[in-house]
């Protein structure tokens, strides 16, 4: 066996020029029938914030080692991967961090991205998350890029609160500020996504869903999840969806609307006067593994098939082996995602009753 859990001679029999191995599939599946969709792609384990659920400074502090430069993927690998993804039936590139924006010459890497093509020659759908603390200024920048699609990260609109989440006392206004730069830049249908925890930020999603109703921006609610190891998770603190929809449902009646694709995160519900559209992530009370199609790549490139896993397979040595073939990299993620049987959302309590084994952090796995 490789590093990457795939038998060597897939890996070797690719040779430099043409190659002779049998087509891979247009769209790759995994044990469980579940097609591979969307690759999220990490561009930094750094961010300029703290939210004392991802990066706490009691952790990440001045004294933590982040990547060294030299260990991060650089644009080129990133893009081979991609490619070699959008071969296998991918169609949404999502850039995510730590912070994607802290990530230097972003642009560049966005056009490169935006000039991929699936094999029927189609542009990928290309979307990043975001704290929105640098929007303002790279808004224009990345729109111009190619970037389509944005979703900005906001727990609260009290100052107060919002600077006590983030530890670094960064203001919401600069946050807002940064929305608007997107929508003037052109950035249609951006979404926020909020994480809810239920005595710390739960009373924030009503004015939250007020600021944003009729402005054509997405707010989406995220229930608390148990990710990484840093997190201070408590099942107390996870306020269920339904919960919260009923909240919203007492001021403002809703309607459900259609799932615009399988695989969707969250559950998309409309304002029944016209105000738009909210949704609810629901990862805790009501798992959507059933039709998860999303890879995760982290900076230094270890491929995660679940936000969840405990370890990655290491694409960075095959990118920088000048014997690997052609062929060998698109070979290697076929393989992994064909073996991946993973659904740690349905399984939680049953494996959180395991014992604590070391899992990437989501500021690793971009969310
Ligand atoms: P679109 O629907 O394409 O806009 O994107 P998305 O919802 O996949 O992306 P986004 O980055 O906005 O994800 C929203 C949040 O949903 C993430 O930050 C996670 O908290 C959660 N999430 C996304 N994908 C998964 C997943 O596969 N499993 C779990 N458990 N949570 C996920
Ligand atoms: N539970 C739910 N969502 C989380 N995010 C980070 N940590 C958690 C968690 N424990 C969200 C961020 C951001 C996205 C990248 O992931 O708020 O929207
Ligand atoms: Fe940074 Fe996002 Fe983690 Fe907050 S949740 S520390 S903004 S990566
Ligand atoms: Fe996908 Fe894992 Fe999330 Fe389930 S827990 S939806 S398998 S990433």
């Amino acid at each position: 066996m490789s590093p990457l859990g795939v038998p060597v001679h897939w890996l070797a029999r690719a040779p430099r020029t043409a190659d002779t191995s049998p087509p891979l599939p247009a769209v790759i599946h995994d044990r469980r029938r579940r097609p591979w969709r969307d690759l999220r792609i990490s561009l930094t384990d750094r961010c300029n914030f703290r939210c004392s659920y991802c990066m706490p400074r009691s952790r990440f502090g001045p004294g933590h080692r982040f990547l060294p430069q030299a260990q991060l993927l650089n644009f080129e690998e990133i893009g081979q991967v991609a490619d070699a993804a959008l071969r296998l039936g991918v169609r949404t590139l999502r850039l995510t961090g730590g912070e994607p924006l802290l990530r230097r010459e972003l642009p560049l890497l966005v056009r490169q991205l935006a000039g991929l093509r699936t094999p029927k020659g189609l542009a990928p759908d290309l979307a990043l998350t975001t704290n929105g603390s640098l929007l303002a200024t790279q808004a224009k920048a990345l729109r111009e890029a190619g970037l389509q699609r944005l979703t900005v990260s906001l727990d609260a609109l009290d100052e107060d609160l919002f600077a006590r989440m983030n530890e670094v006392g960064f203001p919401v206004a600069e946050v807002l500020r940064g929305i608007e730069a997107a929508q003037t830049a052109g950035f249609a249908r951006i979404k926020v996504n909020m994480v809810v925890r239920q005595g710390v930020n739960d009373r924030q999603a009503l004015p939250l869903a007020a600021h944003f109703r009729g402005s054509g921006v997405v707010l989406r609610f995220i229930e608390f999840m148990d990710t990484g190891c840093s997190d201070q998770w408590k099942r107390s603190e996870v306020l269920p969806s339904r919960t919260l929809r009923e909240q919203l449902q007492a001021v403002w009646p809703l309607r459900k609307l259609p799932a615009t694709r399988s695989g969707e995160t969250a559950e998309r519900w409309a304002y029944a006067d016209g105000g738009g559209e909210i949704g609810f992530i629901s990862s805790v009370s009501q798992a959507f593994c059933g039709d998860c199609t999303r890879a995760r790549l982290t900076a230094d490139g270890r491929l995660f098939t679940c936000l969840f896993a405990n370890r990655g397979h290491d694409l960075r040595a095959l990118l920088r082996n000048s014997a690997a073939g052609p062929m060998a990299l698109q070979t290697a993620l076929a393989s992994i995602w064909s073996q991946r049987g993973d659904a740690y959302s349905e399984r939680r309590d049953l494996l959180r009753l395991a014992p604590v084994v070391a899992r990437a952090e989501m500021h690793e796995l971009g969310g």
